[in-house]
C-alpha cells in the first residue's frame, strides 16, 4: 500500500486528507527543514501533497501587507519540501494556483501550462516563483487550480462566499470543482506526474452561472447586486484587482487524466451542496 503524506491542514488538506483515508495528514511547517526531515523520516511516504501555503486571512489582500511571511510559506517551503523530497524518492504534488495569469491568453483557447504567467498580486507573485523553481525538478507535479468550488458548505466554499456577497462580479474563468480535483491528485499520484499541469473543468463559468444555480437549487429567495469587476477596488470591496483568467489543460489530457465539462461538475456540486443546506436545516429544527 502507498503511503501519503499531506502537509497544510486548511481546506484543501483536509478535504483531501478525507477522499484518502489511508493518508496522514501532517501540521509540519514545511519552511522548516528540520520540520519537514523529520515528517518524511517518520512516515516514509511514497507519495507527498503539498497543500501548505498562506492564501491570506479574511482574503488574499492580506498577503499585500505580509510579503515575507508569504513568500516562507509560498515560495521557499515548497522548494525545501521539494528538496527533502528528492533527497528521498518521494513523489510530490503541489498544489499550486491558476490565479498566476491574469487577462486574456495570446492562444484563445487560454493560457497554456508552459506560457509565461504575469501575476500582479502578492499571492500570485509568490505561487508563481514556486512554480518556476518545482517546474525545473524530476519527480514534481504542480497542479494549478482555480476559485476551487466545493459542495460543502463552508466560508472558503466559494458557493458560499459569493452567495453571502451583497455585490458580486460577473466574469468568465476558467475553475476546479473539488471532487474533480481530488480524483486528479489520486491520478496525477499514481501515475508519478511530472511538471505543470492545469487542474481546471473544461470550459468556463461566469459568477452568474453559480448564482443562477444558486438561486434554483439551494435559495430561490437570494438576490444580490451586479457590479463590474473595477468596482471592486474602487468600491473598496478589495485592495488589488483579481486574476480572471482561462486556461487550457492539454497536459492533464495528455497523461490520460480527465475532469468532468464544468457544466455537469458545476451542477452535481451545486445539487450535493443544496442537500448539505437541506440536511443542516433538518438538523436545527429537530
Ligand atoms: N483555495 C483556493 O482558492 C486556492 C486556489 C488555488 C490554489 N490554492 C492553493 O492550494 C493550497 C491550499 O489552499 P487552501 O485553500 O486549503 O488554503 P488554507 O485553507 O489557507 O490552508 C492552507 C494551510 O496551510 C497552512 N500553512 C501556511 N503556511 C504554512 C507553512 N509554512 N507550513 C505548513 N503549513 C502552512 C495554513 O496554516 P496557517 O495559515 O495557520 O499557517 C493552512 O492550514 C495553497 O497552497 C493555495 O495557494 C488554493
Amino acid at each position: 500500500m502507498s503511503r501519503v503524506l499531506i502537509f497544510g491542514p486548511g481546506f484543501l488538506g483536509e478535504k483531501l486528507q478525507a477522499a484518502l483515508p489511508d493518508a496522514v495528514l501532517s501540521t509540519a511547517r514545511i519552511d522548516d527543514a528540520e520540520d519537514v526531515r523529520a515528517a518524511l523520516d517518520e512516515h516514509q511516504p511514497d507519495y507527498v501533497l503539498n497543500a501548505a501555503g498562506k492564501t491570506g486571512t479574511p482574503n488574499v489582500d492580506w498577503c499585500e501587507s505580509n510579503k515575507l511571511a508569504t513568500y516562507r510559506s509560498n515560495t521557499i517551503g515548497p522548494l525545501i519540501l521539494a528538496e527533502a523530497c528528492q533527497e528521498r524518492g518521494a513523489h510530490l504534488t503541489h498544489l499550486a494556483s491558476g490565479c498566476v495569469f491574469y487577462g486574456p491568453s495570446p492562444d484563445p483557447k487560454g493560457w497554456r501550462e508552459d506560457d509565461h504567467a504575469n501575476p500582479s498580486a502578492t499571492y500570485s507573485r509568490s505561487k508563481y516563483a514556486a512554480d518556476l523553481l518545482l517546474s525545473t525538478l524530476p519527480n514534481v507535479a504542480i497542479l494549478r487550480l482555480r476559485m476551487p468550488i466545493d459542495s460543502t458548505p463552508g466560508p472558503r466554499n466559494l458557493i458560499t462566499k459569493l452567495a453571502n456577497y451583497p455585490k458580486i462580479i460577473d466574469v468568465e474563468n476558467s475553475v476546479t470543482i473539488v471532487d474533480d480535483l481530488i480524483e486528479v491528485v489520486k491520478q496525477v499520484m499514481e501515475k508519478r506526474g511530472v511538471g505543470v499541469f492545469h487542474a481546471t473543468n473544461p470550459g468556463t463559468m461566469r459568477h452568474r452561472d453559480l448564482i443562477r444555480l444558486y438561486d434554483e437549487l439551494v435559495d430561490l429567495s437570494h438576490t444580490n447586486e451586479w457590479i463590474s469587476n473595477d468596482d471592486l477596488v474602487t468600491l473598496g470591496l478589495a485592495t488589488k484587482g483579481r486574476s480572471n483568467c482561462i486556461l487550457q489543460s492539454t497536459r492533464l489530457q495528455a497523461l490520460g487524466v480527465t475532469m468532468r465539462p464544468i457544466e455537469i461538475a458545476l451542477r452535481d456540486c451545486m445539487e450535493k451542496y443544496a442537500a448539505a443546506v437541506r440536511a443542516a436545516e433538518t438538523v436545527k429544527v429537530s
